[in-house]
């Protein structure tokens, strides 16, 4: 992700700018990307979901600050985001970066000496242990104000009962009036031999794909959020990168990506 974030800086009609991206890729995250070569037919190619993907929640997380006032915001499974330094965050965000504690430890020392533009505040978790809302709560989170949520990139990783149990919890810490941003696929995406050798390499590499819904307004319904879901491509999840050749949803059996929002009434 860090790699395809460093690519797209470089580009002239680049959708945002990570300076500190090619530094957290390093080596490994460019042989990484090279290595997805075969992929890139999909969908652009794994960098440009990615890329495609951050610009869209980087909108998202800015107006729920900006438009409802909030000022908690929550990044599940940051990995090597780096949007407490790069967004023009208004004042009096914190900003609370979860994932594992290896990963969080990368990144500190990859990106010592750079100055955030909001409170952030490391919180170093498995996401998959009942025990990570006191690690929240600890680190000065605030259950009982409206907060902006980010699961970008995880979902698809974890097993089914997991992924409800996190979703269980998150809403369990959502005040009303929060926000949330995920990424999902569907379960035809999971299967699909246009996508096998993408899935397939992640795979070899321990990140095997698990879960995937194809109805995420409803998936979200069930823990209290009321949802939207784009896919890349369509209207608002392009910026100009795509062509729009998303398959209308009523059609069963398409590989599918979903970009969701939603909000907590
Ligand atoms: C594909 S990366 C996405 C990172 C980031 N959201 C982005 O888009 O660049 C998935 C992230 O999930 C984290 N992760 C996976 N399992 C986790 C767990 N059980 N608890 C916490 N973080 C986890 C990984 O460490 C990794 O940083």
């Amino acid at each position: 992700m860090a790699a395809a974030r460093a690519k797209e800086t470089e580009r002239e009609d680049r959708l945002f700018h990570d300076p500190l991206a090619a530094s957290l890729a390093g080596d490994e995250g460019f042989a990484w990307l090279e290595r997805m070569e075969p992929a890139k037919h999909t969908m652009g190619g794994p960098g440009m979901y990615a890329v495609i993907r951050t610009r869209f929640f980087d909108d998202f997380l800015m107006d729920a600050c900006e438009s409802s006032g909030i000022r908690q915001v929550v990044l599940a499974a940051a990995g090597l985001d780096t949007r407490a330094f790069r967004l023009d965050w208004p004042s009096g965000v914190r900003l609370y970066e979860m994932d594992l504690p290896e990963v969080l430890d990368h990144k500190e020392a990859v990106v010592a000496g750079a100055n955030p533009t909001c409170e952030r505040r490391m919180v170093r978790v498995d996401l998959k242990d009942e025990t990570w809302p006191k690690a929240l709560l600890d680190a000065g989170y605030r259950a009982d104000e409206p907060s902006v949520w980010l699961i970008e990139g995880l979902l698809f990783y974890l097993p089914r009962s997991a992924v409800h149990g996190l979703l269980d919890e998150v809403g369990e810490l959502a005040a009303s009036g929060s926000r949330l941003g995920l990424d999902l696929m569907n379960w035809n995406l999971l299967f699909s031999p246009v996508a096998w050798p993408q899935l397939s390499a992640l795979a070899r590499r321990g990140a095997q794909g698990r879960f995937g819904t194809n109805a995420p307004e409803a998936f979200l319904a069930r823990h209290g959020w009321e949802a939207d879901a784009a896919q890349p491509g369509e209207e608002g999840a392009n910026f100009g990168r795509l062509p729009d050749r998303s398959v209308p949803r009523s059609l069963p059996g398409i590989p599918r990506s979903f970009l969701v929002t939603a909000a907590r009434p």
